[in-house]
């Protein structure tokens, strides 16, 4: 008796204590990515989760329904957001995803705030608890949630590649019967975390690399690639350990440096980015106009504007014997990876809020209080910057 008693028991408690996870089919045009991958809802059901997911959330990165062997799989997002404790996603969800929700609930995934005003209203009228992926503090403690990093690092990868394909040339130098091939030059102007990635990957394809930021201490973590560094003799290093959008001054001391290197190279890398601003313009078209012809420009700031004066985001042009490929969503187009990484940035992030089978943040968590966007959490910002809507 007492055996079956303690058992029922048990039983009650592991129903009570579990916390519904759903992950979303993404639906913005052009995005490949899913914000789970089955390895890590195995981990996820150890937090004391269950995870149900929108059927064809993994089609893009060919990972079918079967394939999410631990989860239930619902058709309609409304239905399977409805008694879901928290929502997973990579792009923001659709304003009628949202509404279905529990009121109260937890939403994971990008927004930027400042380019979703109504939907961040929603999230407020509906006291959604948002953790917005773009706001992870970049401090060490939060690299394992770093989605910005985790992204970005593959699409420097395939920034270097790209590059590469674009050019007529190869990039190492090669001894053959009937000669010697020069190496390429490729240029990485924004040396941040997709910059060095494209950085190191042009060097092990055989470049000869040369690296480029206005924040000073790139200096050091170029020449730990192998790159040589263009010191413009600018600082720009803003707040963060973001850079500020530089002066009229500063840009033409700049250009004036920089001019040499842009029409020397046979790849030019732009990964230049200054928080809430358009991108900054690191080449103007003359500079294009005077560089060497085949040239290539891989422009990896494409989804921000672009950081050349002649780019069309989203499209691959020439001007004159010039080619300029500037890719949107470039994490998504290496979907499987990128899924995988992002897959791990939620679950450790989830790591810190699901606590013995329950919801329970500790606000005074700085990566917790700083990601939060709305809902919960945020009176407990002291010490913290206003978020951004
Ligand atoms: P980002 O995407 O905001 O910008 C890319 C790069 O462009 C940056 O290096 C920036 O300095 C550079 N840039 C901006 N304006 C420029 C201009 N006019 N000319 C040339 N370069 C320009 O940068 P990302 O990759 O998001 O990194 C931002 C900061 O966060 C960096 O300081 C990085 O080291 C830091 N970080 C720290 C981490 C950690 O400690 N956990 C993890 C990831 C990044």
């Amino acid at each position: 008796m007492r055996r079956r008693g303690s058992s029922f028991h048990l039983k009650v408690v592991e129903i009570s204590m579990t916390v519904k996870i759903a992950v979303l089919k993404e639906t913005r045009p052009g995005e490949l990515r899913v914000a789970m991958v089955p390895s890590v809802i195995d981990r996820l059901m150890r937090l004391g989760a269950q995870v149900a997911i929108q059927s064809g959330a993994g089609d893009a990165v060919k990972l079918p329904d079967a394939a999410f062997k631990n989860a239930t799989c619902v058709v309609d997002a409304a239905q399977l957001v409805r008694d879901a404790d928290i929502v997973l996603a990579v792009q923001p969800p659709a304003a009628e995803t949202v509404r279905a929700m529990k009121t109260g609930a937890l939403l994971i995934s990008f927004i930027y705030a400042n380019k979703e005003p109504a939907l961040v209203d929603l999230l407020r009228q509906k006291k959604i608890t948002c953790f917005a992926m773009e706001r992870v503090p970049r401090i060490s403690r939060a690299q394992t949630m770093d989605a910005l990093s985790s992204q970005a690092t593959l699409a420097g990868y395939y920034a270097a590649l790209l590059g590469a394909t674009h050019l007529a040339r190869i990039f190492p130098r090669m001894t053959t019967a009937v000669g010697s091939l020069r190496p390429a030059t490729v240029l990485v102007m924004g040396l941040g975390v997709a910059g060095l990635q494209a950085l190191a990957t042009a060097r092990r394809l055989g470049a000869i690399v040369e690296g480029y930021d206005v924040r000073p201490e790139t200096k050091g973590e170029a020449a730990s690639l192998g790159a040589r560094f263009v010191d413009t003799g600018v600082n720009a290093t803003g707040e963060g350990g973001y850079a500020r959008e530089l002066t009229p001054e500063e840009k033409s001391k700049v250009a004036k440096v920089l001019t040499a290197h842009i029409q020397q190279a046979d790849v030019i890398i732009t990964t230049a980015s200054v928080p809430g601003r358009p991108a900054p313009k690191l080449i103007g078209k003359a500079q294009v106009d005077g560089m060497k012809a085949g040239a290539v420009i891989v422009d990896l700031a494409a989804d921000g504007g672009g950081n050349c004066e002649y780019t069309k985001p989203g499209e691959t042009i020439q001007i004159g014997q010039v080619t300029i490929v500037a890719p949107l969503n470039v994490p998504s187009l290496l979907g499987e990876h990128a899924s995988e990484l992002y897959a791990k940035n939620l679950l450790n992030l989830l790591e810190l809020l699901i606590h013995d089978g329950k919801i329970a943040p500790d606000w005074n968590d700085e990566v917790l209080a700083k990601t939060a966007l709305t809902g919960a959490g945020s009176a407990k910002r002291v010490g913290v910057a206003k978020p951004a809507a």
